[in-house]
């Protein structure tokens, strides 16, 4: 028997959580989830699965160091971390050597894909960053606001209709790609098992590419409700960033409207490999149904 690949997955949230079952379930290999409080993920991790304590904020000598250890680092840490973490993460990776590191973005994110590109090879380190455009969860949830349960948008004197507002970042013609986290982790798994050529480069995965105006009609249809319709054009996104500097989801609001952040489906890994996909319309239907 091979010694087993060692794989080290960093997070185990909504992310991570979702790549462990098709992680885990590979040949010959071993995986590791580290994450900061090992405690809180005891009922999670698969029983062929071990926890470890780390930070990624540790000194970076100590990560590294950390590294050496595995054959494959995947990250998959929380939202919102320090700006620079995943630039400290790849220099790590680099310092460690002889190791294949996978990132889950939702973009591209320019100065990482940089940095890999210049710096990897002389570190023996292949890279794949894996563009998955939204989580199909984020899409619909409440903070982002693109689809909004909660908002009344106009004033009604005697009764309150059952309204759902979608807005559009830019206008109803751009567009987004949206991926569920069961199936990135079905995306990523694929890319591990070597079944896609994916070293050294960017790889797409998307359950569906949407216009907004295609989204709100989903949403129109599956709901059952009125839709209003707002558009947050880029001055009006670009206002609210004013006001609040630090301000992180309306940062990446402007992303998705500026630079777009879509793809066609035909050009995405799990095209060319036939996986099954959620798509947002299956999606939107099972979140209202489970509202109703
Ligand atoms: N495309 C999208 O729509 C979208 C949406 C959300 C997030 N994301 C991206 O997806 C990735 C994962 O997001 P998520 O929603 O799964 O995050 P999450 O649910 O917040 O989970 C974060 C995980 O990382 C661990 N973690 C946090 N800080 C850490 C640190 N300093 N060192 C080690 N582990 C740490 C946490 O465990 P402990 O607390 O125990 O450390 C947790 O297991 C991030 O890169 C995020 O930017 C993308």
């Amino acid at each position: 028997m091979p010694t087993p690949i060692q794989i080290l997955l960093i997070g185990a949230g909504e992310l991570g959580a979702a790549f462990l079952p098709h992680l885990s379930a590979l040949p010959n290999t071993h995986v590791s989830v580290g994450v900061r409080t090992p405690a809180k993920y005891q009922d999670l991790a698969p029983s062929n699965v071990s926890l470890i304590a780390m930070d990624i904020t540790s000194p970076s000598t100590q990560l590294s160091q950390t590294f050496v250890e595995y054959d494959i680092v995947i990250s998959a840490t929380g939202f919102g971390q320090s700006p620079g973490s995943v630039t400290k993460l790849a220099k790590e990776v680099f310092t460690a050597g002889h190791l294949r590191s996978l990132m889950p973005f939702f973009g591209e994110q320019a100065e990482v894909r940089n940095l890999l590109r210049a710096e990897a090879e002389k570190s023996n380190v292949k890279w794949t960053i894996v563009s998955t455009g939204i989580f199909m969860s984020f899409l619909f949830e409440q903070f982002w606001g693109i689809v909004d349960h909660k908002s009344n948008p106009v004033p009604v004197l005697c009764s309150s209709p059952d309204r759902v507002v979608v807005r559009a970042l830019r206008d109803w013609e751009q567009k987004v790609s949206v991926t569920d986290v069961a199936d990135i982790g079905k995306v990523l798994t694929r890319v591990v098992a070597g079944d896609v050529e994916a070293d050294n480069r960017i790889v797409y995965a998307a359950g569906d590419t949407v216009s907004y105006r295609e989204l709100s009609e989903i949403v129109e249809c599956v709901a059952g409700k009125e839709v209003k319709r707002v558009e947050w054009t880029i001055p009006h996104l670009e206002a609210e960033l004013a006001k609040n500097p630090d301000d992180l989801i309306n940062k990446y609001r402007l992303v998705f409207a500026r630079d777009g952040v879509w793809w066609d489906k035909k050009g995405t890994v799990n095209h060319q490999l036939s996986i099954h996909t959620m798509n947002v319309e299956m999606y939107a239907r099972e979140l209202f149904a489970a509202q109703k």
